[in-house]
């Protein structure tokens, strides 16, 4: 009976979202014109920008005043590496122009994901919401002349230091949503805008018809941010709970249409980080729509790493006080818990049960070294949604029917929650392009970081190296050399100019720069990867698996 009258009334939920929803067309018309596409994408994040940045003063200070005692704690021109201070904007100048340099011409879109303004870690001089917004529109109007102007699509997401008091929004349309509604109107697809108001989310289709980027506002996820409910189940005008009900919409609707999706966003979907309510809604809701969901993109952490959201986490576990006990971070750490998260991986895991994260490391220099990321993608495989006759409608997905819940959820304990009321059916597909390597799967990616950030000054500007990517050796060049390679349709994963000397020729056997030999990025490669970190005998893996994490640095 309680079952039946709250999924009648999810039902209507969803249905009245559905109809406030703006009518489906495709993205403006200046970025809608076809563009040759190079199956590459940018993911950026984090780069807080400070003001009040100063070469020469002290990192005990946010590097804002004062001559340090020791030289090692004075701030340098372009940023100081491994430290507590932000980034000042000769290091975001540098880098935006880097890329628009570098790889504008290499790049399909940039998924950007977050926090563009500097901490709030200075008592002398607190941040303001003026301020805020001034440095996100410095950063949007670079954004805009290095890569929107030239008809590639940007997709920003919110993060917890764009807004004042940091970690807090209250449900919209407020000063914030409004304000970002102005500085990103130019990312943002016009039916979306009133939506965006509301809740700081909405979606573009980066390849129009056939992929698009949700772009969530993961504040009304985030637990830090006390002004929201969470997600609970009673309260389904909770900010986090409309947020899903319009993803559970847009992903429905994309299915429908034969698309793909990429999820973005800045606070990473961890039970760490997340409301339980709203996680278990997440992890859901990835997992219902498996078949339609290329990955989940986040920043906000700084650390390098990937983790798995598990169908196991919807179960209730009755002994405990909240499941969330189950993943907290261990005392040792984080590197330790996500060894223990991998360890945890079953030998022949069910593909169903799995959807992956990637978070990426910060262009801030706090508190580590810049880097971005490029990821590739399958462009030569398969036919488009335009070309095929009829848009092919996946199959229906299976029941989920092995989730123990009935004696729990008869308890006053779990029976308003989310986990006793998520049993629709789940879509995936083994030939989904998460699943196998097709048009549109995730390829690899490869990371450039700024190791010698510390010894750039005035004169000598810091410079992007390649630190490491996912693909092995072979796949970065053709099989076939010559003129039968670009019949074949090779698409280079990393452009040869921007690859070190030692790897612009065929041949190379053995790299540093290529530690995982990943063929793709598909959830079956990233449980590999994970059970390979996962094996204490591979200590060489994790060594290096560690070190990316902390780029180079010490865990914090
Ligand atoms: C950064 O770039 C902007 C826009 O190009 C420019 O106005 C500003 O002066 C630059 N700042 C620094 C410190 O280079
Ligand atoms: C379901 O849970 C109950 C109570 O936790 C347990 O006794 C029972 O064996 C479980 N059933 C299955 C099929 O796992
Ligand atoms: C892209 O997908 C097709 C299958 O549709 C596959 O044959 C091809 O090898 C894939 N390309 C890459 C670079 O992996």
């Amino acid at each position: 009976m309680r079952t039946f009258s709250s999924l009648t009334f999810l039902a209507a939920l969803v249905l009245e979202d559905a109809i406030a929803s703006p009518a489906q067309v495709p993205f403006t018309a200046e970025l809608s014109k076809p563009r040759k596409l190079h199956g590459r994408f940018l993911h950026i994040t984090d780069m807080h920008p400070d003001p009040y940045y100063t070469p020469k003063t002290s990192q005990s200070t946010a590097c804002h005043r004062k001559k340090p005692k020791k030289k090692k704690q004075e701030s340098l021109y372009y940023g100081t590496p491994y430290s507590e201070c932000d980034s000042p904007f000769q290091l975001t100048n540098f880098t935006l122009d880097y890329l628009h340099d570098k790889w504008a011409d290499e790049i399909d879109f940039v998924i950007w994901t977050g926090d563009n303004a500097r901490h709030d870690n200075d008592r002398h001089v607190p941040r303001t919401p003026s301020e805020i917004y001034m440095l996100n529109r410095e950063v949007a109007k670079k954004m805009r002349k290095h890569f929107s102007s030239k008809g590639i699509p940007v997709v920003p997401s919110l993060g917890n230091n764009d807004v004042w008091p940091h970690n807090i929004l209250t449900p919209g349309p407020n000063s914030i949503t409004n304000e970002f509604a102005q500085i990103w109107t130019s990312f943002i697809p016009f039916p979306y805008l009133q939506v965006f108001q509301r809740g700081a989310y909405y979606t573009v289709e980066v390849i129009p018809d056939e992929v698009a980027v949700i772009s969530l506002n993961t504040m009304y996820f985030y637990d830090s941010n006390k002004v929201v409910s969470g997600c609970a189940f009673i309260e389904p005008n909770d900010p986090g709970n409309l947020q899903i009900d319009w993803v559970e919409v847009q992903l429905e609707m994309y299915r429908n249409r034969g698309m793909q999706v990429w999820m973005t966003g800045h606070v990473p979907p961890s039970a760490d980080n997340y409301f339980p309510e709203c996680y278990v809604r997440y992890v859901e809701l990835s997992l219902r729509y498996q078949d339609t969901i290329l990955g989940h993109l986040f920043g906000h952490m700084n650390v390098d790493h990937f983790f798995f959201l598990e169908a196991a986490d919807l179960n209730i576990f009755p002994n405990l006080d909240s499941k969330t006990e189950l993943k907290t971070e261990s005392q040792s750490g984080f590197y330790k818990s996500i060894l223990e998260e991998f360890s945890g991986l079953p030998k022949s895991p069910k593909m169903t049960d799995y959807a992956v994260v990637n978070v990426a490391p910060a262009v801030v220099p706090n508190p580590y070294v810049p880097a971005f990321r490029i990821f590739s993608y399958n462009i030569t495989g398969g036919i488009s949604n335009q070309e095929k006759p009829q848009i092919k409608k996946r199959k229906h997905g299976e029941h989920r029917t092995d989730r123990n819940h009935t004696a729990s959820c008869e308890s006053p304990e779990y029976r308003d929650t989310w986990q006793c009321h998520l049993d629709r059916p789940w879509n995936s597909d083994p030939s989904s392009p998460a699943r196998t390597n097709q048009k549109w799967s995730p390829l690899g990616y490869a990371q450039y970081w700024m190791p010698k950030l510390g010894k750039a000054d005035k004169k000598t500007p810091p410079q992007f190296e390649l630190e490491y990517m996912t693909y092995p050796l072979e796949l970065l060049h053709p099989a076939v050399a010559g003129p039968e390679a670009s019949a074949s349709g090779f698409v280079y994963p990393v452009p040869l100019p921007l690859l070190p000397e030692s790897l612009r020729t065929p041949g190379v056997e053995k790299s540093k720069y290529a530690p995982y030999q990943m063929r793709d990025l598909t959830i079956p490669s990233w449980i590999r990867l994970g059970q390979r970190i996962a094996d204490e005998k591979r200590r060489k893996l994790r060594k290096r698996f560690r070190k990316y994490m902390f780029l180079g640095g010490d865990e914090e």
